[in-house]
């Protein structure tokens, strides 16, 4: 199934990176990937303070730049909070939501789909979180776990939306433990997100990428899966050269 879908890789820096150090970060990146034609997608994913910076250093290159979150209000009394508009006046193209590190800190199903049209309205590219905690996969409950969040996270998304949205499938136990899940687990889990996304989205056009301790080491295995479409990178992402190579596996 991996003919007609480009790969994505995407590195979210979550709380990392000045708008200083995410310009020089960006500078290093082009170098690294040069002009010559990719064969992915390639984004980074800024905190909100670096969001312009970082998409005035990205400009004109094939880097994609990413927010963190987005709230679903256009305005108001949401103290903290960024809305899909200030994201697209930051000149960034796109934002992930629902990031299991936003749900453990009180994000609901309800409020990822409501986020997510809130940024597909503002004309933002969205890659949707999903993934089961280490009890849940444990007590034999990640697909029917998954199958929930998907069917929420796509509750109010159009079929003619599915070359803007990706779903990253991200095991909470692979988040920032070094413990990545085997290519073998992590295909198994995101044909599961395909085929249920499948209900609203084209699942030949639908990327389903994987996130969770992604390294260079163990990049290529992963997206050689046919149903692995690319990788949501963390902490490999804030090194430019190993987030490069990680990019060059795709
Ligand atoms: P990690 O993070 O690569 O550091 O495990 C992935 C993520 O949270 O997106």
């Amino acid at each position: 199934m991996s003919g007609p879908r480009r790969p994505l890789v995407a590195g979210n820096w979550k709380m990392n990176k000045t708008g200083v150090e995410a310009r020089e970060y960006v500078a290093r990146l082009r170098a690294l990937l040069g002009d010559g034609e990719l064969s992915c997608d390639v984004a980074v994913c800024p905190p909100a303070t670096a969001l312009e910076a970082t998409a005035r250093a990205a400009s004109g290159s094939a880097v994609r730049v990413l927010a963190q979150a987005v709230h679903e209000a256009e305005k108001g009394a949401h103290t903290g909070e960024v809305s899909a508009g200030m994201i697209v006046g930051a000149g960034a193209d796109g934002t992930l939501v629902g990031h299991s590190e936003r749900r453990a800190a009180g994000e609901t199903d309800d409020q990822v789909a409501a986020r997510v049209r809130a940024a597909l309205d503002a004309g933002l590219q969205v890659v949707v979180c999903v993934g089961e905690s280490l009890e849940q996969r444990e007590a034999g409950e990640t697909e029917r776990w998954l199958t929930g969040q998907v069917g929420a996270a796509l509750a109010q998304v159009r079929a003619d939306e599915v070359g803007v949205l990706s779903i990253a499938y991200e095991p909470i136990w692979a988040i920032g433990t070094g413990r990545t899940a085997t290519p073998e687990i992590a295909q198994e889990a995101c044909a599961h997100v395909r085929s249920v996304a499948a209900a609203t989205l084209d699942p030949a056009a639908l990327r389903v990428l994987y996130g969770g301790s992604v390294t260079p080491d163990n990049a290529a295995g992963l997206m050689a899966q046919p149903d692995i479409d690319g990788a949501l990178v963390g902490g490999a992402s804030l090194d430019a050269e190993a987030f490069a190579a990680i990019a060059r596996a795709a």
